[in-house]
């Protein structure tokens, strides 16, 4: 299963930055990637190239089609987006509610993409506890947990780790990212350090902290076409082989089309 979901304690970490960058990674790598937005603030369409008038979604569509492959939107990039979506609070109280009361919605959806041949699914989810990360951690899945290198992200670690946060299947499969590592300061390299050291071998990557990040998204284009020479780059690169690695199934041809928007 060709699946990874983005999640954290904390909002504001990066978590969308990273889905849209990775996906970008992974795709460069010569995966077809498809970017799925679970989180209502529905910014993942931003990060991919998409106008803010682009309202459509799998939220508001959910009347509409069981059937998410219909609803994938090519991106400028390639990758395929699933938005959330602008939902009204009543589609997006609907929708919690399948995910939290139907156990088998999720999975449903999800199924024909991530056994697609040569497809990766990227999930960005809310932050903190929420109905779709519940869902999530009932699939099999990899969770990617995104923390910055502060005090606060430090203090947040042991109720990550604590089995009733990610439940013990998906802490078995849960890795973790260190966000906007800024090596110049020395509270920021030695959170670092004591992430890797507690981590070991869950620790996925860091990925410096750069303005040409938020830039590239302000210009709406990729942080490797905006800024090729970023050290970021060989950060996500590294992030992207290591996920590759971890899906041994993300090769091959997918016969899978996206619409057109
Ligand atoms: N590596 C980075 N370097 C610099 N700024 C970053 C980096 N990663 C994320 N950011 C910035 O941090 C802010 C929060 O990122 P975002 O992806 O929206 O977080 P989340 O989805 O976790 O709420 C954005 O302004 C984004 O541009
Ligand atoms: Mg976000």
């Amino acid at each position: 299963m060709n699946l990874v979901y983005l999640m954290s304690p904390k909002g504001g970490v990066g978590r969308t930055t990273l889905t849209a960058n990775l996906a970008f990674a992974l795709q460069r790598l010569g995966h077809q990637v498809v970017a799925l937005d679970l989180d209502c603030q529905n910014s993942l369409r931003l990060h991919l190239g998409l106008p803010v008038s682009e309202q459509r979604g799998i939220v508001p569509g959910l009347q509409h089609s069981s059937d998410w492959r219909s609803q994938i939107m090519e991106t400028p990039s390639g990758v395929g987006l699933l938005p959330y979506g602008e939902a009204s609070q009543t589609q997006r109280e609907s929708f919690d509610a399948l995910l939290r009361q139907d156990p088998e919605f999720l999975g449903q959806r999800l199924g024909p993409l991530v056994n697609q041949p040569g497809c990766i699914v990227l999930v960005d989810l809310p932050s903190g506890p929420s109905a779709a990360l519940e869902a999530m951690k009932k699939t099999a899945g990899i969770s990617l947990v995104v923390m910055l290198a502060d005090g606060a992200s430090a203090a947040t670690l042991p109720l990550v780790e604590h089995e009733s946060y990610l439940g013990i299947d998906a802490r078995k499969s849960a890795f973790y990212i260190v966000n906007q590592v800024y090596i110049r300061s020395r509270l920021n390299r030695d959170v670092t350090e004591f992430f890797e050291q507690r981590l070991g071998a869950a620790m996925l990557g860091r990925v410096h902290r750069d303005e040409a990040v938020p830039e590239a998204n302000a210009s709406q284009r990729s942080v490797f076409e905006y800024a090729p020479a970023s050290a970021v780059i060989q950060d996500l690169e590294n992030i992207a082989r290591s996920i590759s690695r971890m899906l041994p199934e993300a090769y091959g041809h997918s016969a899978m089309t996206f619409s057109q928007n």
